[in-house]
């Protein structure tokens, strides 16, 4: 069984580790991240539990854990106070101590609200992330960022928690829908057009596109990529304020497609749309050349996404001005226009207009 081990570098210093068959070792691993923990709670959601939640809890109870679980309903909508609510009160019974932890077994919405739950029980005890969609292992697993949704909008409460490690089984990815798996896909292309050419010549020379999501192998060494180069972000800029911006690459425009949508059309869906129509654009306004743009439209396509959306020029600068995203009457577009490399553009609201209609022009 082998491990690959990437180390992120934050205001705390952890190991993301990836291979096949990690949940087996769960127990060992969860050890060395928190080793003080006598009482561990993990946290799942009714699809991935009765897959995956048996092979962790038993490993960890091999190791002397004393083990609790908060199953909460799949989905977005769980997303909110009362199930961290919930996973406060498990703790508080049970005793949890600052050196006690939680483990996140599921997706991006596990992670998030168990990773909210351990930054704020008792201010702050250790969580360790167990990512198992595509989505959460390239992305949200790794960088600290926890928090839950309000009725007035996604991600409104949160903190900065970093995990004391995170552990990436790609066997997991099997048992993916396979809407789920290729919405993961537009954040791995992403990776590729923002900072990693050799990515992007790895996806685009790799022979079976349409199996991809059988081939472990295959997986483990891009989830690989993604996780090094978000680690590689994350060191200069944890807290969001510079570089990490790029990874909103195709985010600005793809929010507000995915909010007008109501939330009906999957994130990385969006993000691929979003990506395509700035790739318009920045072939229309004389940024990019022809050759460029065709390679990652083709790209994108390949990987059975959408590169396009019937989203106007001004409902988008329109959604983007009610995004919390924005700074005063700057939008900071991220831009890319040779594969590979991303640039931060502050723009306003007319000049983003500009530059999205010369993308429809087109
Ligand atoms: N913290 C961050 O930096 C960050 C970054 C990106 C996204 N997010 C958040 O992540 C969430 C989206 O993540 P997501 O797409 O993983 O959502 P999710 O957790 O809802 O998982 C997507 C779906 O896949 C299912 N699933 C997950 N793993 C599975 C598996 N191995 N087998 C079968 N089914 C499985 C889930 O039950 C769910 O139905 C959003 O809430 C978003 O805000 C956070
Ligand atoms: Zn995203």
């Amino acid at each position: 069984m082998s491990e690959l081990r990437i180390h992120v570098k934050a205001s705390k210093e952890y190991d993301v580790v990836i291979g096949q068959g990690l949940l087996s070792r769960a127990g060992s691993l969860v050890k060395e991240a928190v080793p003080k923990a006598t009482k561990i709670l993990i946290v799942s959601e009714t699809n991935v539990a009765p897959l995956y939640l048996d092979t962790v809890k038993s490993n960890l109870a091999k190791e002397g854990i004393e083990v609790f679980e908060l199953v909460f309903e799949a989905g977005e909508q769980s997303k909110n106070i009362n199930t961290i609510t919930a996973m406060w009160a498990v703790m508080a019974k049970a005793g949890f101590t600052r050196t006690d932890a939680v483990v996140a077994l599921g997706g991006g919405v596990t992670g998030d609200m168990a990773g909210f739950a351990a930054a704020t029980f008792l201010r702050g005890i250790g969580v360790v992330q167990i990512p198992t969609s595509l989505l959460a292992q390239v992305d949200a697993s790794v960088g600290g960022k926890t928090g839950i949704d309000l009725p007035e909008g996604k991600n409104q409460v949160g903190a900065f928690h970093q995990p004391s490690m995170v552990i990436e089984d790609t066997d997991c990815l099997k048992t993916l829908s396979f809407d789920k798996f290729t919405e993961g896909l537009g954040e791995v292309i992403k990776y590729a057009f923002i900072m990693d050419r050799e990515l992007y010549d790895i996806l685009e020379g790799y022979e079976n596109k349409e199996g991809l999501r059988n081939d472990p192998g295959m997986l483990t060494k891009i989830v690989t990529m993604c996780v090094n180069d978000k680690a590689d972000v994350i060191k200069g800029d944890e807290f969001d304020t510079g570089r990490r911006q790029i990874l909103n690459y195709g985010h600005t425009v793809g929010h507000v497609i995915e909010r007008d949508s109501g939330f009906t059309k999957d994130h990385g869906v969006c993000v691929a749309k979003g990506m395509g129509i700035m790739i318009d654009a920045c072939l229309a306004t004389g940024r990019m050349d022809s050759d460029t743009h065709d390679k990652m439209m083709d790209l994108i396509r390949a990987y059975g996404l959408l590169a396009e959306d019937d989203i106007t020029p001004e409902a988008a600068v329109a959604g983007i001005m009610n995004d919390k995203k924005k700074r005063g009457n700057t939008i900071s577009l991220i831009l890319v226009n040779r594969i590979g490399e991303a640039e931060i553009v502050p723009m306003s609201p007319d000049e983003v207009l500009d530059l999205l209609r010369g993308g429809k022009t087109n």
